[in-house]
């Protein structure tokens, strides 16, 4: 099949591919680029584990194609610690005992920093209405929750 020529931002890094028109942007940026930090749930855009910010914007990555994101600005979770600092939704994640075997979080915390850039003072109602497509099997969410509570509050004060 014909690929087709993009141009990727992916956590500031440019990447110019050849993809195939049909590749989602979520299987491009695990299998051609080999950030796996995005994980492949259902594949359906009913889950949440694909979740990455394409120009600020939370999107299902297994929904998207990759050739629809070129010249977009993407963000993975591999894009959010510093060098040596994990982002505060990260940090609060490993506080408060936000995951248990992990597979929903790089989704959640990646759908909850795009909701919190845009709404810092949301309430706790607005936090979880905001995630309510990001599904998790283990935790109950009630930890998720506080763990996005306290990264928000942290990002107000810093
Ligand atoms: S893998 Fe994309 S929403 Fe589930
Ligand atoms: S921590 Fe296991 S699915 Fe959420």
């Amino acid at each position: 099949m014909k690929k087709h020529p993009v141009s990727l931002t992916v956590n500031t890094d440019t990447y110019d591919l050849l993809i195939e028109p049909r590749k989602t942007l979520l299987a491009t940026l695990r299998d051609t680029i080999g950030l796996t930090g995005t994980k492949e749930g259902c594949s359906t855009g009913d889950c949440g584990a694909c979740t990455v910010i394409v120009d600020g914007k939370a999107v299902t990555s297994c929904m998207m194609l990759g050739v629809s994101a070129n010249d977009k600005e993407i963000t993975t979770i591999e894009g959010l610690a510093s060098r040596d600092q994990l982002h505060p939704i990260q940090q609060a994640f490993m506080d408060k005992g936000g995951y248990q075997c992990g597979f929903c979080t790089p989704g959640f915390i990646v759908a909850s920093k795009a909701f919190l850039d845009e709404n810092p003072n949301a309430t706790e109602a607005e936090i979880r209405h905001a995630l309510g497509n990001n599904i998790c099997r283990c935790t109950g969410y009630t930890k998720i929750i506080e763990a996005v509570m306290s990264a928000a509050e942290v990002m107000r004060n810093s």
